[in-house]
């Protein structure tokens, strides 16, 4: 009998030690400059490319909505930072206004007030004992750079450099986790691909490549930067975070499919630095070589990495930080398919075509179906391309379209999500942050204020922004708490269907 028991016990103890993360694991929460500050031409801020877009073409946005008042929190940044404390969250994850620090984006001018702001925002965390983790650019880039070719001029590679030195200068004493570019994928392949996003310039495969080299020469320019001149004395660390769609094959038919999806998917903005042998994933830059011969290009249009800029780019890392939302089947395509425009609902370069299974739920966004697994396992396959790294998810989360403070599909995400960061920890790999998108319900790019992905609900039709919290930001709060899902079932009383 005394056996038995010790046996339930011992199973009783695992099946905890399961659910509890493990410790030192840190759990955030995001926001981004553009989506969130309004205040979009005070003082001597000037405009970035989104508040160009956004005033020029306001019906590429959803609601013709834009960011010149967000969720106000240029003003209201104290307010945040107190929801964030009630949160209990470890770390906050904001971006710097490119614009706002260095009105015409360059380092001759150096705004008081862009600086003013970030130092309060920046001092105000840690006084509330919340970590700032600062990425430099969530692509809110110049307007006037980008008058000069922006993303697609090799020139960018010194102009960010030097922005990375200033805000390094002015505020590397107390950030000390950092993340150079967000979403490269979106500030290319949705801004050029696409040309969905600001500046809104249709150039698949060609601006978009361009871009793509550029960012990843500025990112290693930064961390560089970061490593000759600021880790001696700050001990900081420096990457860039990657939003991977994990491609899953149709069947078992299309294995090498799914795989050459990950390698333009995640490949793209990572073989470069986090490889031995550096420069594009092989097979996607074999097959842009070959698809532009047939194209009748006198070279790839995939613009190649000399050697020495290979070497530039290799290694520049102290993480690999993530961004996870969705997955896409990939399979051929058949004949008389097109594959539609990268990397939402197509992966027309590739001729591969991404899909979505019937079961994956929905969320309210075009692109958001629900895949969970999708998690664990990417998180598992980019241990085994880029090694044995500390890994960090920078964003997840669950977007709807109501205003409902019983958010239980949200509820329903995160829990998802973060047992698969569990089963993924359990995997082998070394998983350290968990950073949920987002903190309030704030601006959505192309879709406005249509789509809510926020913990916290934002009333934007109050001037005052009124703030209510959802039942998801408490549902979060006890997970930190306990730093573990053990208790979930006690806030949770959904239903469990998306
Ligand atoms: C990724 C981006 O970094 C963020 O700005 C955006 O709001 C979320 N995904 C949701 O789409």
């Amino acid at each position: 009998m005394i056996k038995y028991i010790g046996f339930v016990c011992v199973l009783v103890v695992l099946a905890g030690a399961e659910r509890r993360f493990p410790d030192g694991f840190k759990f955030g929460a995001a926001t981004a400059a553009y989506q969130v500050e309004g205040a979009w031409n005070v003082s001597d801020k000037t405009p970035s490319i989104w508040d160009t877009y956004v005033h020029e073409k306001p019906h590429v946005i959803a609601d013709g909505s834009n960011g010149d008042v967000a969720c106000n929190s240029y003003y209201k940044w104290r307010e945040d930072i107190e929801l964030a404390a009630e949160l209990g969250l470890h770390y906050y994850r904001l971006s710097i206004s490119w614009p706002r620090l260095l009105p015409n984006g360059f380092t001759n001018i150096i705004s008081e007030d862009g600086m003013r702001f970030y130092n309060d925002l920046i001092d105000g965390l840690l006084e509330k004992g919340i970590e700032p983790v600062v990425t430099l650019y969530h692509w809110d880039l110049p307007q006037n750079l980008q008058d000069l070719g922006g993303w697609t001029n090799p020139l960018i590679v010194g102009w960010f450099k030097d922005y990375a030195r200033i805000v390094y200068t002015l505020f590397g004493d107390r950030v000390k986790t950092w993340i150079t570019i967000n979403e490269a994928i979106a500030v290319c392949e949705v801004a050029y691909t696409m040309g969905a996003f600001a500046p809104g310039i249709s150039s698949p495969g060609i601006g978009s490549y361009l871009c793509g080299k550029n960012i990843l020469m500025a990112h290693a320019a930064a961390w560089r930067v970061y490593d000759e001149e600021f880790k001696p004395k700050y001990h900081g660390k420096v990457s860039l975070t990657n939003l991977v769609f994990w491609m899953e094959p149709y069947s078992e038919e299309f294995i090498e499919e799914a795989e050459l999806a990950m390698q333009y998917a995640a490949g793209f903005y990572s073989h470069a630095i986090y490889t031995k042998e550096g420069g594009w994933p092989p097979t996607f830059e074999k097959y842009i070589a070959e698809k532009s011969k047939r194209e009748g290009y006198p070279r790839s249009r995939l613009p190649a990495f000399t050697e020495e800029e290979k070497k530039f780019v290799k290694g520049t890392h102290d993480f690999y930080a993530v961004n996870y939302y969705s997955s896409r089947l990939a399979r051929s395509l058949q004949p008389g398919e097109t594959a539609g425009l990268w990397p939402f609902f197509g992966a027309g370069e590739i001729d591969v075509f991404l899909d979505v299974h019937p079961d994956w739920p929905q969320a309210d966004n075009s692109w958001f179906f629900v895949n969970p697994p999708g998690l664990r396992k990417l998180l598992v396959w980019l241990k085994k391309n880029y090694g044995d790294l500390e890994y960090m998810i920078m964003e997840n989360g669950y977007s709807t379209s109501d205003r409902d403070l019983n958010d239980s599909k949200r509820i329903q995400y995160y829990q998802d999500h973060l047992e698969q960061v569990l089963l993924a920890i359990q995997d082998g790999v070394n998983v350290t942050r968990y950073t949920a998108w987002t903190l309030l319900d704030n601006f959505e790019w192309t879709d406005g204020y249509t789509s809510k992905f926020g913990l916290i609900d934002v009333d934007f039709n109050d001037p005052s922004r009124k703030r209510t919290l959802r039942k998801s930001a408490w549902f979060y709060a006890n997970i930190i708490e306990t730093h573990s899902l053990d208790d979930i079932n006690t806030i949770n009383s959904f239903n469990g269907e998306y």
